[in-house]
């Protein structure tokens, strides 16, 4: 995938001219490494699986060329090489080696992304704001604060990546005037403690604490694994022309939730399978996770517990096809054999049996895995229950994953449609099998924009 963030090497002796280029490349989301000689580049291309090679031609010891020799002859990757005036001769030569390109000093800015660019894909827009990782504190939307009375833990502001003030005093109160005042001043966000986040949305992990301390989930993976779901809800996941407002909400929230999830082990591992599947399955939960809390907000809903339920819910209603082939998954409807049918629509079923052997997963979370392909009109699958028996967050996540099957874009190769005609293709089946009040929502939603 284009898309991704790759590795790039710079390579130069010179330590201010290195630390420019450096400087200017972090503008792209690329991962960035850098090495002063030829030497300690090698070594980094040993540990590294480094995409992209950015080196100077003269360097001590290793030169540019003695590198670029070694790199075509150990590892396939592009190389550019810096240049200089009196360098032609090296240049040549270099040529010859193989060097895929040359960037003549001094460059310009635009140059050195044309050419990163080249050989690493599209234009990486600039890099969104770093998910926060602090283990310690959670990020909340301040809005969340609106409807909240004495609060039952302490609340921060962070100043710094490390450094967070306490703004509120368990058993405290916030009046709504002061969260006013925050919001006036462009603050968004108010920051809590991991555990007493779990205590906000009614979330116990309790049990994985003692039973693991989750130190069994390195940082590392979990570091990736939120910057792969950050990815995917910015920049594929969600169609435009959604209300801006709404989808920030949802993206932090969302962020947020999945943050404490993967704190708890065995729900790490769940995302974790998701995120292996078939990629679709994955982007398209986390559009249906985010559209469910859009939803949910539109309905009315405020509440941290019943929003990151929704959001839970969202994740993981497809869970239950992990052990539907790829190849069948992506079928067109209308060619499936009978048999094939029923394997498919088993997956709500197959799903909730998973999440109910587990110890940590609400039981609201279940319904709506459980329930998301019942419709208002009885003729859902897979028990066909009629409108007073399906659970009310089901009827959101329903209505979210009708709407993303059609306008979220979750393959490269996929025109997405717009939302406006995924609404109108819902409108068009048979409008009365969704729930109204959530449609109704949906629709709102959209035409806010
Ligand atoms: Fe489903």
């Amino acid at each position: 995938l284009s898309d991704q963030v790759k590795k790039i090497l710079v390579v130069e002796d010179d330590d201010v001219f290195r630390g420019l280029v450096v400087k200017t490349l972090k503008k792209l989301k690329h991962e960035l490494f850098e090495a002063s000689n030829g030497k300690d580049a090698k070594e980094l291309l040993l540990l590294e699986k480094i995409d992209l090679v950015i080196s100077d031609i003269q360097m001590p010891h290793v030169s540019g060329l003695d590198l670029l020799n070694w790199i075509k002859t150990e590892r396939p990757i592009p190389v550019i090489l810096m240049t200089g005036f009196s360098k032609a001769l090296e240049t040549r030569e270099a040529h010859e080696v193989g060097a895929d390109d040359f960037l003549a000093k001094p460059f310009r800015e635009a140059q050195l992304f044309e050419l990163v660019t080249k050989y690493l894909g599209e234009k990486i827009e600039p890099p969104a704001p770093p998910v926060d990782l602090d283990p310690e504190f959670c990020r909340v939307s301040i809005a969340d604060f609106i409807s909240e009375k004495a609060t039952e833990y302490n609340i921060f502001i962070r100043i710094s990546n490390t450094k967070y003030i306490k703004i509120a005093h368990s058993g405290g109160k916030i009046s709504d005037e002061r969260i006013k005042a925050y919001q006036d001043k462009g603050i968004q966000h108010v920051y809590v403690k991991r555990e007493d986040f779990s205590k906000i949305v009614g979330f116990n992990l309790g049990i994985a604490r003692v039973v693991g301390h989750a130190d069994h989930i390195s940082q590392a993976k979990k570091l990736t694994f939120m910057k792969h779901a950050g990815n995917l809800i910015l920049e594929n996941v969600f169609v435009n022309g959604v209300d801006k407002g709404s989808v920030q909400y949802a993206k932090d929230f969302i962020e947020t939730s999945m943050g404490v999830m993967t704190d708890d082990p065995e729900l790490f591992g769940v995302l974790d399978i998701l995120s292996n599947h078939a990629d679709f399955v994955y982007a398209h939960s986390l559009g249906v996770s985010a559209f469910a809390v859009m939803i949910g907000r539109e309905l009315g809903w405020h509440s941290a517990p019943v929003l990151f339920r929704l959001s839970m819910g969202g994740l993981f209603h497809d869970i239950g096809k992990k052990e539907i082939e790829k190849q069948l998954l992506e079928k067109p409807r209308v060619q499936l054999t009978q048999q094939e049918r029923g394997k498919i629509e088993s997956h709500p079923t197959r799903g909730k049996e998973i999440l109910q052997s587990m110890k940590t997963v609400p039981s609201e979370v279940i319904a709506i895995v459980y329930e998301h392909h019942e419709d208002a009109l009885g003729q859902g699958f897979p028990r066909g229950i009629g409108p007073l028996e399906i659970h009310p967050l089901a009827k959101v996540v329903h209505v979210a994953n009708i709407f993303c099957e059609y306008a979220v874009k979750y393959r490269a190769d996929m025109q997405p449609i717009s939302p406006l005609e995924a609404i109108a293709m819902m409108e068009g089946t048979n409008e009365k099998r969704f729930d109204k009040a959530a449609f109704g929502a949906l629709k709102k939603l959209i035409a806010k924009r």
